[in-house]
């Protein structure tokens, strides 16, 4: 079966669900289509599928002969296989044992007042500048930045310099570029694990170096990787879902004075913005470690298996007018059964994180400018294509 359906999906804009998703969720939930290098996967668009193969250990990152795997894109990071197909399972959970207790629910509360003191700053720098701004200039873009610079212990006077890396190992269409990101990331990584071993600071950096009294303690190697891989994971994404969530309230006007007469709404408003907006992109990657049986369909062992999380939020089998951005969505299609942190074995480690600093946002910028509005229309926001984590590339806003 030759598959008809490239990726990615077309959209007009980022609030979107692409109508190709929508067809491909009438006919099943498990589609053969062609990556954006042109490499076979399959398609997984069902909310029940989605999340279950999200957490089944007969999928993962690896693969046994990665230089002949099929491929999404180009970045290194994401692009193909990652990791090591003998250890993987091993590796993942040694991972996650690292760095769970540092972005533990409670730790990251502790936290909270420090991010609100960073977002009002920024605020009144917006305040300040008056109207009209670019709200992913003076907010989206700084407020994750300054958070995990903080929490990491990495100078935020760095910051030009990795994020120019980040965005080149993200980089979804020169893998050349994304290697060398990749690259110089993790020296830098290398370079700020061998001054906190030097100088330790009051940081995630610095306790994950101050392992040496375990039985097996993290090298400067193992702690580059692992710190990088946070900065890397903790701030684009974040970047963009302010934006995206900034786009989807203030795109749907009822929904922004709905939140600015009630600010009790903003943590469901948070998870509806973690839900609604959509993508084209295809989703998780993921390689079969054996063959198995879905949605009526044989996979095979070393299959590439795209878990199209944006799909799986508008399946309408589990969300009520999935399209429709609504703060109010409650019961067992309530926003947050989303997927958009993932699930299970997998699920994002810095989702408490995320969510602090959304509410902040949202709680903080519905009080002090409750006439809020976009400057331009929705698909008129320019928006980026070639990073893994999309989003807009500048949010023109008036007041
Ligand atoms: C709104 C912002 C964010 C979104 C949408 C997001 C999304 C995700 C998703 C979907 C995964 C699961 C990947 C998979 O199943 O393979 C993930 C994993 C991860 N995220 Fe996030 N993330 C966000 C913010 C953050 C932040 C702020 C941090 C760190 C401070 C972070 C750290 C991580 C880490 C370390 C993992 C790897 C977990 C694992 O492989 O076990 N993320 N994230």
């Amino acid at each position: 079966m030759t598959p008809e359906t490239r990726l990615p999906f077309p959209q007009s804009d980022a609030l979107q669900n692409p109508p190709d998703v929508r067809r491909l969720q009438a006919q099943g939930p498990i589609h053969r289509v062609r990556t954006a290098v042109g490499d076979e996967a399959w398609l997984v668009t069902g909310y029940d599928d989605v999340r279950r193969l999200l957490d089944d250990g007969r999928l993962g990152r690896s693969h046994p002969a990665p230089e002949t795997a099929a491929r999404t894109g180009e970045s290194a990071l994401f692009g193909g296989p990652l990791g090591d197909f003998a250890t993987e399972h091993a590796d993942h959970a040694r991972m996650r044992s690292l760095i769970q207790p540092h972005f533990s629910p409670r730790r990251m509360r502790a936290l909270r007042p420090r991010v609100e003191t960073l977002t009002s700053g920024l605020l009144d720098a917006l305040a300040g500048h008056g109207s009209p701004a670019d709200l992913h200039a003076e907010l989206a873009v700084p407020l994750p930045i300054l958070v995990i610079c903080e929490l990491l212990g990495v100078p935020y006077a760095d910051r030009d310099r990795f994020r120019a890396w980040s965005e080149d190992a993200g980089n979804t269409r020169d893998h050349a570029r994304s290697e060398r990101g990749l690259g110089e990331l993790y020296a830098y990584g290398l370079r700020l694990v061998a001054a906190k071993r030097e100088t330790p600071g009051d940081d995630v950096i610095s306790r994950l170096c101050a392992t040496d009294g375990l039985a097996d303690p993290v090298t400067d190697e193992e702690a580059a990787e692992l710190s990088m891989g946070v900065l890397f994971a903790g701030h684009e994404t974040t970047v963009a879902r302010i934006g995206l969530g900034a786009m989807a309230l203030l795109g749907n006007r009822d929904q922004w004075q709905a939140l600015v007469a009630d600010p009790g709404l903003v943590p469901a408003a948070v998870e509806e913005i973690l839900r609604a907006p959509g993508s084209g992109d295809g989703g998780m990657p993921r390689y079969a470690r054996t063959d198995f049986d879905v949605g009526g369909v044989t996979i095979r062992a070393g299959d590439l298996v795209l878990l199209d999380i944006s799909a799986a939020n508008h399946d309408p089998a589990a969300f009520a007018d999935p399209d429709l951005v609504d703060v109010t969505r409650s019961g067992s299609g309530s926003a947050a059964a989303h997927l958009t942190f993932g699930h299970g074995a997998r699920y994002c480690l810095g989702a408490p994180l995320a969510r602090i600093e959304l509410d902040v946002v949202f709680t903080q910028l519905a009080r002090r400018f409750p006439s809020l509005e976009l400057a331009t229309d929705v698909g008129e926001v320019p928006l980026r294509h070639d990073t893994l984590t999309g989003g807009p590339a500048e949010l023109r806003v008036r007041w």
